[in-house]
This record gives C-alpha cells, sequence and structure tokens, in this order.
C-alpha cells in the first residue's frame, strides 16, 4: 500500500482565507496527490468563528474535515448545526456540555480510516479539561484506528511540544494551529509522529494575526477597547502536507507549504 497523504490548512482567516482555499485547494489536492483536507476553521466568519454557510462551503472547496479552537461559538448559529454534520469538530477538552464532538473517523476515497482528534490548549487559554488526558480518551476510542492527526489549538509552544513528546508512538501527527505564525520546526519524532509547532494561518498577513494592524498597534498603545476587524492584504496559504504510512500509522514526511496570493 502506498503513503497516505493528508493536508492540515492553518487557521483560515475571514474572506481572504476562503479565498486562498478555494483558489489553490484544488490544484494543491491533485499535484500532492492529497487523500485527505483537514483544516482549521475557527476564523473564518471575519477572523471571529465560523457559520453554517461557511463551514458548508469550506465542505464544497473540498476540506474533509474542518477543526476549530477558542473561538467557535463565536457565532451563535453556530452551536445549532455543529451536531448535524459529522465532519465539523471542535476541541474536545471543552466542556462535556457543549455541543459538537471533538474526534471522528474519516474515509479516504482509498478506504483508509483516518482519526481526527481537535484539541485546545489551557496555557494563556480559557480554562478547559487537561488535552493530555482527553488525548488518552480519543485515542482509547480509536483503537484500531492506525492512522490518526492530531489538531492541538494553543498558544504556548511548550505546551504544543510537550503534546507532541505524550502522543508520539500512539498519533500519526501533531500539528498545532492558533498563533496564526508558523514555525519551522516540522520534525518526524522518534516514535514516528509527524510534529509542527504551529502551522499558521490561511488568511492575510499584513496584519497583526490576521487582524488589521493599526487598531491592534492602537490597542497596545493605548490599552483602550476596540473592535477587532479583518485584514485585508498579504494573504498566504499555509498548510502541512504529510505522508504517513497506512498500515503502521508512522509519518514518513512532513513538509511545510506557504504560498502567497496577489491582493
Ligand atoms: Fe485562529
Ligand atoms: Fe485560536
Amino acid at each position: 500500500m502506498g503513503a497516505l497523504r493528508l493536508l492540515m490548512i492553518g487557521d483560515v482567516a475571514g474572506k481572504p482565507g476562503m479565498r486562498a482555499v478555494s483558489r489553490l485547494l484544488p490544484r494543491i489536492v491533485a499535484e500532492r496527490s492529497i487523500d485527505l483536507v483537514v483544516a482549521n476553521g475557527e476564523n473564518a466568519a471575519g477572523g471571529l468563528g465560523l457559520t453554517p454557510e461557511l463551514a458548508r462551503e469550506l465542505l464544497g472547496m473540498g476540506v474533509d474535515v474542518v477543526t476549530n479552537g477558542n473561538h467557535v461559538w463565536r457565532q451563535s448559529e453556530f452551536k445549532n448545526y455543529i451536531g448535524q454534520e459529522p465532519r465539523l469538530l471542535r476541541p474536545l477538552n471543552l466542556p462535556e456540555t457543549q455541543p459538537g464532538r471533538g474526534f471522528g473517523v474519516f474515509e479516504t476515497p482509498g478506504g483508509v480510516k483516518v482519526g481526527v482528534v481537535n484539541l485546545i490548549g489551557r496555557v494563556y487559554m480559557e480554562p478547559s479539561d487537561s488535552p493530555f488526558t482527553a488525548a488518552d480518551r480519543a485515542l482509547a476510542a480509536l483503537k484500531g484506528v492506525k492512522v490518526v492527526l492530531v489538531d492541538f489549538h494553543a498558544e504556548a509552544t511548550s505546551e504544543k511540544r510537550a503534546m507532541a513528546y505524550y502522543l508520539d508512538g500512539r498519533v500519526s501527527a501533531v500539528i498545532g494551529t492558533h498563533t496564526h505564525v508558523q514555525t519551522a520546526d516540522e520534525q518526524i519524532m522518534e516514535k514516528g509522529a509527524a510534529f509542527l509547532t504551529d502551522v499558521g494561518m490561511t488568511g492575510p498577513h499584513d496584519s497583526v494575526i490576521g487582524m488589521r494592524r493599526d487598531i491592534i498597534v492602537d490597542r497596545f498603545v493605548t490599552g483602550m477597547p476596540h473592535a477587532f476587524k479583518l485584514a485585508k492584504g498579504g494573504t498566504r496559504f499555509q498548510a502541512a502536507a504529510l505522508e504517513i504510512d497506512p498500515s503502521t500509522g508512522r509519518a514518513a514526511s512532513i513538509e511545510r507549504i506557504d504560498i502567497p496570493l496577489p491582493d
């Protein structure tokens, strides 16, 4: 059996991010023979959250699974929709009273089962249950599924790296999201898990993590509250391409993707 090829797309931010996915994803999937596409969609709705319509749009563009993060409930209609669409995930270790699910099993066109787990960090983030014990729970439920991709949505590089060591040997990849800044530390760990601290943002990079730079700079200078607005320029498509041995679940390669788009 040949290598399984997965693509993990960094936080899709607003219209520039959606446009980047629609323009580039079909070509990337075709050129690289991608079997399954996962995208973090927590910023699709103008930077804050995801609507049912935007979720459907992402799925229509060739994304197979949409993960989430701290902005998951920003758009109120999303909470009523997430349970109806099994290809939408939210972080597993959010309070269990919240709607939606934190992991799932998805089948590639070639018939390979891929587990996708969405976790959220606790360092410099809102309170949540332990992402580490939540990962144990998910992996117990995914017993027998060889290929498992984890989207760990977290702020601190330390927490993400610790998670990679914790899950190495039990998952195929731990890919960080949330900071919107792509790190250059991709690696295959000792026991075969691919790891990247943060895959970055598919959205406008002429910004402070996707938001208009003038507003964010003024917010830091004055300390006064401001309404955030999504930026426009410097759009980039940022993702990670993974090759996995489907018979063992071990990663063979991880490659960062960072493609600029004309404004
Ligand atoms: Fe984000
Ligand atoms: Fe986030």
